[in-house]
């Protein structure tokens, strides 16, 4: 067939996180460490919201930017804990998940040859997208400053071709959070640039140690930054699909359009039980964190007496140690650690070139699962050595 797709989606791959779950279906009895969702459920007071919607048949279309008493109580959400605040009317999207706002916002934003600064290893989910739209990923390397963006390589790479930077602290996959010392300097940077910068703080519930500072507090960036949110991680609500995008209202009205053409509006039941997740649930996070703590400590413990050199994350739910003493690349590591050691990791590789020589493990997992599985980890480096 002569029909033409479009070489760009063609040239699409499935993500590293992806093609290692999707392994794990040869073998059963493997040890899974690759997840990355909370292993919580919902709250219950959010799933009944959501049943309540539906029994009373709140089930049809919602404003494009999702219902008003949604992007209220986010914006009472955000501004009482992090001092905040985003207009209700015209600075908030409710998207489907954050994966939709990172899409809409590129998408409205970018244009062919532009250039977006990623500190690396990161995400899976930003390099496909910023292709897709004809731009260019300039990576920073954090790999030599314990995984902390350095203000002065920001500011090597921006060039007149540079849109946007983007941050992701707490960081998936490396678990590190940015000292307010390193948020200064880059905001130094970024402050008389004509750069957008989007900050992804997905992750921000689960910071275990210390208050959570966010790109949002510093008003020298009101004007050009996005901030993108959403409650898969911390109310555990990856299948309910709902993400939340602010920003300025002069270009959050073009992003309207680009969300309402690609999915109307969030899904409404669900933007139902996500009000009572920002309001009521609001602290569900800090009874997950209890337990993340725990399991933190336990797998970065069972690291270091392992040998693996780890830096100690302090959020999300992933710890990023190194396998670099054992010769082989994480692919291949990742690889041989499940065929013959029964457990399954993510290649650092999946998270960009910048990601080689880790591995991601995830302790979203009961502690069983996690002392199984260090167990496991121990026998078979030491059967590498
Ligand atoms: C950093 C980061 N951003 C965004 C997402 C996507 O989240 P959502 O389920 O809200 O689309 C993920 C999911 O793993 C993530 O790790």
């Amino acid at each position: 067939m002569s029909l033409r797709l479009n070489p760009r989606a063609k040239a699409l791959k499935v993500p590293g996180t992806r093609q290692f779950s999707n392994q794990l279906v040869n073998y059963p009895d493997a040890i899974n460490l690759t997840i990355g969702q909370p292993d919580f459920p919902t709250p219950q007071s959010v799933k009944e919201a959501g049943i309540h919607a539906i029994n009373n048949n709140l089930t049809g279309y919602s404003h494009n930017a999702g219902i008003l008493n949604l992007r209220e109580s986010i914006n009472t959400f955000f501004s009482d804990k992090y001092g905040f605040s985003y207009d209700p009317i015209n600075e908030i999207i409710v998207t489907n998940g954050a994966a939709e706002a990172i899409d809409s916002l590129f998408r409205t934003i970018l244009e062919e040859g532009d250039e977006v600064i990623l500190p690396a290893p990161i995400y899976t989910g930003y390099v496909p997208v910023i292709e897709f739209c004809g731009a260019k990923v300039v990576y920073l390397d954090t790999t030599e400053t314990n995984f902390q963006p350095s203000a002065e390589k920001l500011a090597e790479l921006i060039t007149d071709k540079t849109k946007a930077v983007l941050f992701n602290y707490p960081s998936n996959p490396t678990g590190v959070v940015l000292t307010k010392e390193t948020m200064d300097q880059l905001v130094e940077v970024l402050v008389n640039k004509d750069i957008y910068v989007i900050t992804d703080e997905i992750y921000s519930e689960n910071t275990f140690s210390g208050d959570h500072l966010s790109f949002a507090s510093y008003p020298q960036l009101r004007e050009k930054l996005f901030y993108i949110h959403g409650l898969s991680k911390s109310h555990s609500m990856t299948g309910w699909r709902i993400g939340f995008l602010m920003g300025p209202a002069e270009i959050m009205q073009h992003v309207l359009k680009v969300h309402l053409y690609n999915s109307i509006c969030a899904n409404l039941p669900a933007q139902y039980a996500a009000i009572e997740a920002v309001t009521n649930a609001k602290d569900t996070p800090e009874e997950m964190n209890v337990e993340y703590i725990k399991r933190r400590d336990f797998v970065y413990k069972r690291l270091v007496e392992i040998g693996l050199p780890v830096e100690k994350p302090n959020g999300a739910f992933y710890i990023f140690p190194s396998i670099q003493a054992y010769g082989l690349n994480s692919f291949d590591f990742a690889t041989k650690l499940l065929q013959e050691g029964g457990v399954a990791v993510v290649p650092g590789s999946a998270f960009t070139p910048y990601g080689e020589g880790y591995i991601r493990i995830s302790y979203a997992y009961g502690m069983p699962v996690l002392v199984e599985g260090m167990d496991r980890l121990e026998k078979f480096v030491q059967k590498l050595k």
